[in-house]
């Protein structure tokens, strides 16, 4: 047992108890960012003079062969110590000697394990985006490539009208640029070092908080010292926007597995993105999407962890802010195995043009046209909304599709009908012709896919520093 805290107590304490304390065995994860922290401290306490360029130096040195020891694998982060900032701490001192006994000069494991996080989460904020940013070049590609594929559109899972697939891509494209803006948002507000409030009540050093929080990349400290301590709203918010990013992936995957059935055949993945079955030799599972559709649970499941864990916390830190730690570790796990296969799946499926074309010719996707049409010669639209309606019943009873009709057909129903409805309501028309900002219509999307390729230009390195 090697813990920092044996002066007030005169007996162990017991072995069960220090396993259920401990947190090493997780916190492991943080050994980077700890002693990253550790020597932006001990230059600020150099530069406050209360520690000297030789005690600095010698720190520094001491932490930067731990950190080169554990990430070559010779030094291992064993739970022989309560956590991650007693492993450094005693190894620097077995390193180093007395001076190592220095390094926690002004500082408490509440702000440390408070600034632990922070670097993490920042650095993992900036991973997703980074992910997320190649899932949407992705994206574009195939948007490009998909301009006039057309597809039924769906409501309630019902044909609706002909999009594109470009269009219904597109769809999403939106949905992970608007997940990419929330974490720069996250990022903005929580960029603030918390280092130097130490236990709640700051310290009776002359800290330099701003010179720590320059060193390690924040826009300025934190303003509250109690808060800083106990603060965890940006492990909260960041969970918030995994689980948004796994909603938007779980709805894809679900497209994708309606879009892989048999009845479908919308789309053929990749050998190497979907799986066998051990009795039926002719399947071929989209289990990547049934997968990431099944991990939201788990990502949701972290952020109602971590906001039930901190609703009753009094200020300032209480223990139960350890728990803080593993549901967001493994929601990031999670998520970013879930975005980089997404994206391996999507860069690698087939898209069926013929059966998306076929199956928006088949779902009357052009019986709002046909009304138009009627529209467009003075029928009311209430009147030409029931004519095509009972057209399709007509269709329906004799089992073909709209365009199949003969003029004289169209014409027992309006004769306002003229040759010309076949072209007005061909799938080609049908999509060129919704030309609203925003609509799947070829000038309409030429408009979108400029603004995403500029986007893909210029928003790359949005978080980056
Ligand atoms: N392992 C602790 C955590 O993760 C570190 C902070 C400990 N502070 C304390 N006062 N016991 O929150």
């Amino acid at each position: 047992m090697a813990q920092l805290w044996g002066g007030r107590f005169t007996k162990e304490t017991d072995q069960i108890v220090y396993d259920f304390n401990a947190s090493i065995l997780f916190d492991r994860r943080l050994y980077k960012q700890d002693i990253e922290g550790s020597m932006a401290h001990v230059r600020m306490l150099q530069k406050q003079g209360i520690l000297t360029a030789q005690e600095c130096e010698q720190i520094v040195h001491g932490l930067l062969g731990i950190l080169q020891d554990v990430d070559s694998g010779a030094l291992e982060i064993t739970s022989e110590y309560e956590d991650i900032h007693s492993f450094v701490e005693a190894n620097l001192i077995a390193r180093i000697g007395e001076t190592g006994k220095k390094l926690h000069t002004g500082r408490s494991r509440n702000d440390q394990v408070a600034l632990d996080m922070r670097l993490y989460v920042r650095d993992e904020i900036r991973n997703t985006d980074h992910l997320l940013y190649e899932l949407l070049q992705v994206l574009l590609r195939i948007m490009e490539e998909h301009l006039d594929t057309f597809m039924p559109g769906f409501t309630h899972l019902q044909k609706a009208q002909p999009v594109t697939l470009a269009h219904h891509i597109g769809a999403y494209f939106e949905m992970f640029r608007r997940d990419r803006s929330r974490l720069a948002d996250i990022l903005e507000r929580m960029n603030y070092c918390p280092l130097g409030a130490g236990a709640l009540a700051g310290t009776t050093y002359p800290l330099d908080r701003g010179f720590t929080a320059e060193l390690l990349g924040f826009a300025g400290p934190t303003r509250n010292s109690m808060d800083s301590v106990s603060d965890r709203d940006y492990v909260i918010e960041y969970l918030a926007a995994l689980s948004t990013i796994m909603m938007h992936l779980s709805r894809f995957s679900e497209e994708i597995i309606i879009w892989n059935s048999n009845e479908y055949q919308f789309v053929e993945l990749d050998d190497a993105y979907s799986t066998g079955s051990s009795i039926m030799p002719q399947k071929k599972n989209p289990d990547i999407a049934e997968l990431v559709r099944g991990k939201t649970g788990r990502v949701y499941g972290a952020l109602m962890g971590i906001l039930t864990t901190m609703k009753g916390l009094p200020l300032a830190y209480n223990k139960d802010m350890q728990e803080d730690k593993e549901g967001v570790f493994d929601a990031i796990d999670t998520v970013t195995s879930c975005i980089t296969l997404f994206t391996g799946m999507m860069d690698t499926i087939k898209f069926n043009k013929n059966a998306m074309e076929a199956s928006s010719r088949n779902g009357f996707t052009n019986a709002t046209d046909v009304a138009d049409y009627l529209v467009n010669h003075g029928v009311p639209f209430r009147d030409a909304h029931s004519i095509s309606g009972r057209l399709v019943l007509l269709c329906i009873e004799q089992g073909k599709a709209l365009d199949d009709l003969t003029l004289d057909e169209f014409r027992e129903y309006s004769s306002c009908f003229e040759e010309d409805i076949y072209e007005a309501i061909s799938m080609k028309t049908c999509v060129e012709k919704r030309l609203t900002l925003g609509a799947p219509g070829r000038a309409a999307m030429e408009e979108f896919l400029s603004g995403c390729r500029e986007y893909i230009e210029e928003e790359q390195d949005l978080l980056r520093l």
